[in-house]
């Protein structure tokens, strides 16, 4: 053969292998959220050009949704015609349940109405490989796996949340974001559209909203807990318009997505008091809030704010043809209401006992007045202070005692606990991490999250509509910092509000976020990649210590070093707990055979004298900070500094405690030093008393001493206590918790919370 022939012979094997390449098999289904039945058949679907929709008329816009995606991808003729039939099946009682049937000649998806179909055509591009969803995408043909599918959803509220008060994102973006809830089968918007730093929807009847409500002077750099306080000197802000909201409204409905707005009253309203002073209770002139929190300055009771308020909200409900309008109801301190001689004219006109029943009057007000519209109000858990209005649907954030008086009284509830739905905590305990508001809440928890509280029986959970994830934007200057919080942990949540607590299953669920990471990639969303990462903890086995390490993705290897090197693909691969005898540092890391793939796990570990000890606390740590336990405290491992939710921190709210520990061989120890957090704009304070007792070997005697830790304004407090060498087999630590939060401080009025570390004695 010659030179030439041999290279038309390589350029023709090139060919036909691009062309096998292009022509791809159909992809194994790896579906967000998980669909409540599927099962695989025998063969293939080839769609293409020459495939044909045959609809009924009231399901035409999901076909319509399904054109407007797959039309620009395909060119040629396969020869091939087949055809995806939807068919209106009203035996289906869930409106927004499908059947989803794929075979070699044909598709049937049946639903009762347009939304269930829209839901059958998301699992279908679901089927159909990630990158044909780029934009330039060209292909004659793809294939589906043959199936069936039966689906339905767990829940009926579907949500997540996005504060554009705190930072403001572009159109473009909110329209992205919809797609995305879309894509998970997600059908409400919840669009937090006012607050303290900026009011962000046109009021076309009060101009200075736009002028004056909608911008702050500067922003808080850096960590609300970094002290002092400094600014960029920057004025931020700006508003959507009213045709610019028109179009998000019609876009969403596009993809059954209903879109609720959030105007917030009675607190967090010092935006519209900047603009209009007369709202407030002083009529003194205050600015758009510059920095993050709870504010004093809301709306006063007088006439004159309400009628503002129905003029604000008239304009609202003609944007919004959603059935709910939230009203917000959080964090409204009653400071002013308390010096105000009108709104303590209104307490004393309607008969009120205090500013909370003024607050539940103030709520209910407003529900008369978007009942007679035509609407329901939803509001955050504190609209149940003081007796709750009569339809509202309550918004379950601090915990879910909230969700269970509202259920036991009858009342609609989506919950939305700080613990397993605010997207603002860190997603991971890597320090790396980009700087968040606080807390811990990683991928696996969201999953966990079971939003029916045990308190509620099987009536009253009927109650718990649904539940939606929180995305505070205080730490989110732009929308790719809003897409890396919110994804992956989005992802868990469509599962939780989507698919059956029977059929979920956080490890396969972990492989299907691994396969639809190319998914999100051809998105172009910022999603955070935390699979590849390490979780390391210490165990003891018969009184000894190991450190154990897992990794969640199958099919890698974790290596190690002991000796402070990163390690590599020559380190050591991880097969079995290690053993603990003295400290040392652990780093670690998931590889494949070529290479890294996460980010390096390091962890100190101080192997202390108290490492192995019995340790017991007289109070349980609160549910939703209990770390790793009691144990967590001696074992020879130190909390983040910033993620004081992490497994080594422990919280306790408003209580004292008492540690005891016992050595079960004497040790003479000479120093005890321990941290406690301080995050104050958290409501978290370092306590300021310490007691300790040493309860002595050679005579059992007990010796007391008391510390006293000055008032501290640093985020860590490290706390140090030096004893001569002494003897001891028990130790016993009284720490007192802070008490009431001081007046002028975020929380103030409220119990403080103590968070303590380990317990380190050398
Ligand atoms: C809230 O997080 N203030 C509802
Ligand atoms: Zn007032």
């Amino acid at each position: 053969m010659n030179f030439k022939k041999k290279c038309l012979v390589l350029f023709l094997l090139v060919s036909i292998i691009a062309c096998k390449e292009n022509e791809q098999s159909a992809i194994d289904p790896q579906i967000i959220p998980a669909p409540n039945t599927l099962n695989i058949n025998k063969g293939e679907f080839l769609l293409s050009s020459n495939t044909n929709l045959v609809y009924d008329e009231e399901l035409k816009p999901a076909v319509a949704y399904w054109e407007s995606i797959t039309t620009p991808v395909f060119g040629g003729n396969t020869g091939e015609v087949n055809t995806i039939k939807f068919v209106l099946d009203k035996t289906i009682k869930n409106l927004e349940a499908y059947n989803l049937v794929v075979n070699t000649e044909e598709i049937t998806i049946k639903a009762s109405s347009a939304k269930g179909a829209f839901y059958a055509v998301q699992t279908l591009i679901q089927l159909l490989p990630a990158e044909f969803i780029e934009k330039e995408y060209k292909s004659n043909s793809l294939k589906i796996k043959a199936l069936t599918i039966t689906d339905k959803p767990q829940f009926s509220y579907r949500g997540m949340h996005l504060d554009v008060a705190r930072h403001m994102y572009p159109v473009e973006f909110i329209k992205k974001y919809i797609d995305a809830l879309a894509m998970l089968k997600m059908n409400t918007f919840h669009w937090h559209l006012t607050e303290d730093q900026g009011w962000r929807i046109e009021i076309k009847k009060y101009p200075k909203l736009q002028k004056v409500a909608a911008y702050r002077k500067e922003t808080l750099m850096g960590h609300y807990s970094d002290q002092p306080h400094q600014f960029d000197g920057k004025k931020y802000g700006g508003y959507y318009t009213q045709e610019e909201v028109k179009e998000v409204v019609a876009y969403a409905a596009e993809r059954f997505v209903t879109v609720i707005p959030e105007i917030e009253m009675p607190g967090h309203s010092q935006a519209a008091i900047a603009a209009y002073p007369e709202l407030g209770c002083t009529g003194e002139q205050v600015e758009v809030a510059t920095k993050w929190g709870v504010f004093e300055d809301i709306y006063c009771t007088k006439d004159e704010t309400f009628n503002f308020i129905e003029n604000v909200l008239d304009e609202v409900v003609a944007l919004f043809p959603s059935e709910y309008i939230h009203i917000g109801g959080d964090e409204a301190p009653k400071t002013r209401w308390k010096t105000c001689k009108n709104c303590q004219a209104r307490i004393k006109a309607e008969g009120l006992k205090d500013e909370h029943e003024l607050q539940n009057y103030f709520i209910t007000r407003m529900e008369k007045y978007l009942n007679s519209k035509g609407k329901q109000i939803i509001g955050w858990d504190e609209i149940l202070e003081g007796g709750l209005a009569p339809n509202a649907t309550v918004m379950s954030w601090r915990g879910t005692s909230g969700a269970v008086e509202a259920a036991k009284s009858g009342h609609n509830v989506v919950m939305t606990p700080t613990s397993h739905c605010y997207f603002d905590y860190y997603q991971s305990d890597n320090e790396n991490e980009p700087t968040a508001i606080g807390g811990y809440l990683p991928l696996e928890k969201v999953y966990s999250f079971n939003p029916i509280p045990d308190e509620l029986t099987e009536e009253e959970s009927k109650y718990i509509i649904g539940v939606q994830g929180n995305v505070w934007t205080e730490y989110m200057p732009t929308s790719e910092q809003v897409e890396y919080m919110a994804f992956p942990r989005i992802l868990a949540m469509s599962e939780v509000l989507w698919t059956n607590t029977e059929n979920k299953n956080y490890r396969d669920f972990v492989t299907r976020v691994e396969d639809f990471h190319k998914r999100l990639y051809v998105l172009g969303i910022n999603y955070a990649n935390h699979l590849y990462e390490i979780n390391g903890e210490m165990i003891s086995i018969n009184n000894e210590s190991f450190y154990k390490l897992e990794t969640l993705t199958e099919g890698k290897d974790i290596r190690y070093t002991l000796d402070g090197n990163e390690p590599t693909l020559k380190s050591e691969i991880y097969k079995a707990e290690i053993p603990i005898s003295k400290s040392l540092e652990i780093k670690a890391a998931v590889f494949n055979a070529e290479e890294k793939l996460g980010k390096i796990f390091s962890q100190n570990i101080n192997f202390h004298k108290a490492v192995g000890a019995k340790i017991s606390i007289d109070k349980e740590p609160h549910k939703a900070y209990s770390g790793s336990g009691a144990e967590g405290l001696i074992n020879g491992i130190s909390g983040s500094v910033s993620r004081y939710g992490d497994k080594e921190w422990l919280g306790f709210w408003g209580e004292d405690i008492v540690v005891i520990i016992d050595f079960s061989t004497p040790k003479e120890i000479s120093s005890i030093s321990t941290r406690f957090h301080n995050g104050n704009g958290q409501w978290i304070y370092a306590p300021e008393e310490i007691g300790f007792s040493f309860k002595l070997q050679e005579d059992g005697r007990t010796i007391n001493d008391i510390k006293l830790i000055k008032d501290s304004h640093d985020l860590i407090v490290d706390y140090a206590y030096k004893i001569e060498p002494t003897v001891v087999t028990r130790i016993e630590i009284v720490i007192k918790n802070y008490g009431t939060i001081p007046e002028g401080k975020q929380g103030a009025g409220n119990k403080a919370w103590t968070f303590i570390d380990e317990i380190i004695i050398n």
